[in-house]
């Protein structure tokens, strides 16, 4: 289960990814909004976050203007590591490395089809599991603890 969220800026291309999740006949949950009215990205950051640590989806995917605000916003959320990319090498290195849950898109940065791409390439794409990048990953959940 995919969970999905944007703000306005980003509403379209959350609408595309629906599309082709639905053509992949990939499980999502719509966190919102259900318009392309104007609305604040950090509260829909929170509600798609939450879909995430809560366990109700597995991994997630936010849209905005530029993938940033929204990308600051989820990763405030305790155990959630957003990514925001507009490149192919980084949508795989951060689920290889990073063990990244979200995927921030910027959909006034990429087109839908390179969103797609990305999409395409953090979903098929596991952690390595590899000690050493564990290892990291722990840290960073320390220095969240911490903070
Ligand atoms: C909204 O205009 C825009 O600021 C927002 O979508 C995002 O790009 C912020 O980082």
């Amino acid at each position: 289960m995919i969970a999905l969220g944007s703000d306005h800026a980003g509403f379209e291309l959350k609408q595309a990814i629906i599309k082709h999740l639905e053509e992949r006949k990939i499980e999502y949950k719509d966190y919102g909004p259900f318009s392309a009215d104007s609305v604040d990205y950090a509260v829909y950051a929170e509600k798609t976050a939450k879909g995430v640590i809560g366990g109700e989806c597995e991994l997630g995917i936010l849209c905005c203007g530029t993938g940033v605000g929204i990308s600051i916003a989820a990763n405030k959320v305790r155990g959630i590591r957003a990514c925001c990319c507009s490149d192919k090498f980084s949508a795989e290195m951060t689920r290889l490395h990073n063990d990244a849950n979200m995927l921030c898109l910027g959909g006034r940065v990429v087109t839908p089809e390179q969103a797609i791409e990305l999409v395409d390439i953090f979903l098929d794409t596991p952690f390595s599991g590899e000690e050493r990048h564990a290892r990291r990953i722990a840290q960073i959940t320390e220095l969240e603890e911490r903070f």
